[in-house]
């Protein structure tokens, strides 16, 4: 089932910027699924269609096999089943503390004293910010900001959780860390969309992938599909994952018997060439 769907969404900006044409863009439920484009393609405008922020000039978006409708009784509906993380989490946070900006989501839905305590303390043990709850979200790293707002999205148990660049300014081992929870989460059913210019990463963790380049959806498919149309990629200003563009060169420069499709990850890459060991 398709749970988040766009039909023909087109997105003006009041003075005028197209950031949107024509765009079908859908996530199956239970999948994780990249949006990659270079910056100003467009990828943080599609997003905030997903919950009803912005609101398409032309087309229509589905969440739930419902048409977005942006009265206010659905619009809170819809922000409870699709969380967004923003890009930039300084557009997310807001409370004078940790504690009170992850509790603010949960606590806004109607439950428990008891009920929010425990999300709230869940949420940030996942994230790995446990202790940091009298912390001003101010006085925090950027990548811990960031984990901070995850944990306030977390908290609401969205159904959908869309996450606008959620890699972007961590280091290397933040990063990873925040994407084995996204596939933690999605193992335990959540659909995951994230957005992302990281090709290294789109491979290991999403099964379909859409490339976006000015406002346009330019290719859909799985990773492997995706990243064999080398043209497309390049051409909008995005590049090959290392591991692929390596075999590329050992197979054009040095003549190595790596043919298309090159592996996208090093555990892919790793057996091939094993296999060119043992023949
Ligand atoms: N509030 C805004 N008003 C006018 N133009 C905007 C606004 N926000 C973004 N844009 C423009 O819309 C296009 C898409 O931007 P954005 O969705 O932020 O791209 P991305 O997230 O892929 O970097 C860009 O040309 C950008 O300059
Ligand atoms: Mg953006």
């Amino acid at each position: 089932m398709k749970i988040i769907e766009t039909n023909d969404l087109t997105y003006e900006y009041p003075d005028g910027t197209k950031a949107l044409e024509k765009v079908n863009f859908n996530a199956e439920e239970g999948k994780i699924v990249a949006l990659l484009g270079p910056n100003g393609a467009g990828k943080s405008t599609l997003f905030l269609h997903f919950n009803g922020i912005l609101r398409p000039t032309h087309g229509s978006v589905h969440v739930d096999g419902e048409t977005v409708s942006y009265d206010k009784k659905e619009l809170l509906k819809i922000r409870q089943k699709v969380g967004i993380v923003f890009q930039n989490p300084d557009d997310q946070l807001f409370a004078p503390t940790v504690l009170e900006d992850v509790a603010f989501g949960p606590m806004n839905m109607g439950l428990s004293n008891e009920e929010v305590d425990e999300r709230v303390k869940d949420a940030l043990l996942r994230v790995g910010m446990e202790g940091y709850e009298k912390k001003a979200p101010h006085h925090l790293s950027g990548g811990q900001k960031k984990r901070v707002a995850i944990a306030g999205i977390l908290a609401m148990k969205p159904k959908i959780m869309v996450l606008d660049e959620p890699t972007s300014g961590l280091d290397p081992r933040g990063a990873s860390q925040i994407l084995k929870l996204l596939y933690q989460l999605n193992s335990e059913g959540m659909t995951i969309v994230i957005s992302t210019h990281d090709v290294d990463l789109v491979p290991i963790y999403a099964s379909k992938v859409y490339i976006i380049s000015q406002g346009k959806i330019i290719k859909e498919g799985n990773p492997q599909d995706v990243f064999e149309d080398v043209e497309t990629i390049r051409g909008a200003n995005l590049r090959l994952p290392r591991i692929a563009h390596l075999m590329e060169i050992l197979k054009k420069e040095d003549k190595l018997p790596f043919d298309k499709p090159y592996p996208l990850t090093i555990g892919g890459a790793r057996k091939r060439i094993l296999k060119e060991f043992e023949d």
